[in-house]
């Protein structure tokens, strides 16, 4: 019954996708991927109010029973990146593409939502459907939850296709299930000088290069070896030329945690190291600690109303709990804070690992159907 609702709709849901697919739009500039989405939800009659956080959208669909009010969401923005034009309806913008799988959250949010109208005069409860900017950069969500998308809501879900699982297999996690992807600056300031003489100097690069090596040490020996954390200089920029010692290195890097409590420690611990270190060399270091998204936290009993709902129509070998979380960030962790929430992945690798962010990226549009199906299933589980 469901599935047949599902496969009406399908090949609508397909052309969205892959409409939005060739038409990519990175964060809050979403606004054809909005008026897409809109001309979906009018064709089916859904009401929704559009423009919060700017390109966000939020659609309500009011079941005739009563019953709890469920948020479903899907991220909408593409990459700043150019994609393989080999692959299949690629993206016709230049640095625009659709990387990570979102033009599938976004159509299976749309396929369910056509679903569940469909299904309105048995249905219990409200369903809202989020449409949010700005997963990959900025975190769209937080500004749609100020602007109030959350009032009423029970519980919520949200998925993200999976390039490095099998396709077809959906992943469960209670708990922490992706970390912070908090950010740093370090500014080391030195006295610059000839590179021959370096004792009327203070150079700057050599206490860059012991902060690098010394930040490791936060992990191993300032943090419980049960706990994870991760620490990486992704960029370390000073100097002009090779006889000259420069004023100042830049570092910037990333800080992953998956305890909030650990991550709220961490950045104090790194800015007295390196604070410390630039000092004992005659130097001078700031420390900036640029918080991003939370650690995803999913709530234990909501993650087994979304276990409990892939169970009704996939096989016990396609569900599964995950044993460990991932290091990657997810803004979705924002909904997870503020109502009881859950998060899963559905695998869609078929014959090799697909990387995400990667110019090959690419998933077969069948996903959607399961992506749908997934998320209605939670609705009517939710409400039993
Ligand atoms: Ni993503």
């Amino acid at each position: 019954m469901i599935k047949d609702t599902i496969n009406s709709y399908y090949n609508e849901a397909k052309s969205l996708r892959q409409a939005i697919h060739q038409e990519p739009e990175i964060a809050f500039e979403e606004v054809k991927t909005n008026q897409k989405i809109r001309a979906f939800l009018d064709k089916h009659q859904i009401s929704y109010v559009s423009g919060i956080a700017k390109t966000g959208i939020l659609a309500t669909i009011e079941g005739s029973l009563p019953g709890k009010t469920i948020l479903l969401r899907a991220d909408m923005d593409a990459l700043p990146m150019d994609e393989n034009p080999n692959n299949p309806f690629a993206s016709k913008i230049p640095g625009r593409m659709h990387a990570c799988g979102h033009d599938g959250h976004t159509a299976a949010l749309c396929l369910a939502g056509a679903t569940l109208n469909q299904m309105k005069s048995e249905l219990k409860g409200t369903v809202k459907l989020l449409f949010q900017p700005a997963e990959e950069a900025d975190g769209g969500a937080e500004p749609m939850i100020k602007a109030g998308v959350l009032e009423g809501v029970d519980m919520a879900f949200g998925a993200h296709l999976w390039g490095s699982s099998p396709s077809g297999k959906v992943y469960f996690k209670k708990g922490a299930m992706m970390a912070s992807p908090d950010n740093f600056m370090v500014k080391v300031k030195g006295v610059g000088g000839h590179g021959s003489k370096p004792q009327v100097a203070i150079d700057p690069i050599l206490i860059a290069s012991q902060i690098v090596i010394a930040l490791q040490t936060i992990v191993s020996r300032q943090v419980s070896p049960l706990e994870a954390v991760v620490i990486s200089v992704g960029k370390m920029h000073g100097g002009t030329a090779p006889n000259i010692i420069p004023e100042e290195v830049v570092l910037e890097g990333t800080i992953r945690t998956l305890n909030n409590e650990i991550r709220a420690e961490v950045p104090n611990k790194m800015k007295n190291l390196v604070e410390g270190i630039a000092k004992s060399y005659g130097g001078h270091a700031e420390f900036t600690y640029l918080p991003a998204y939370p650690v995803l936290v999913n709530n234990a009993d909501v993650t087994d109303i979304a276990y409990n709902a892939a169970r009704n129509f996939l096989s016990p070998d396609q569900i599964e709990f995950l044993e460990h979380p991932d290091m990657g960030g997810e803004d979705f962790a924002y909904i997870a804070q503020a109502v009881p929430s859950t998060f899963m992945y559905l695998g869609i690798m078929e014959d090799k690992p697909i990387s995400h962010h990667h110019p090959d990226f690419h998933f077969n549009d069948k996903h959607l159907k399961i992506l749908s199906e997934l998320l209605v299933q939670c609705v009517l589980e939710a409400n039993q």
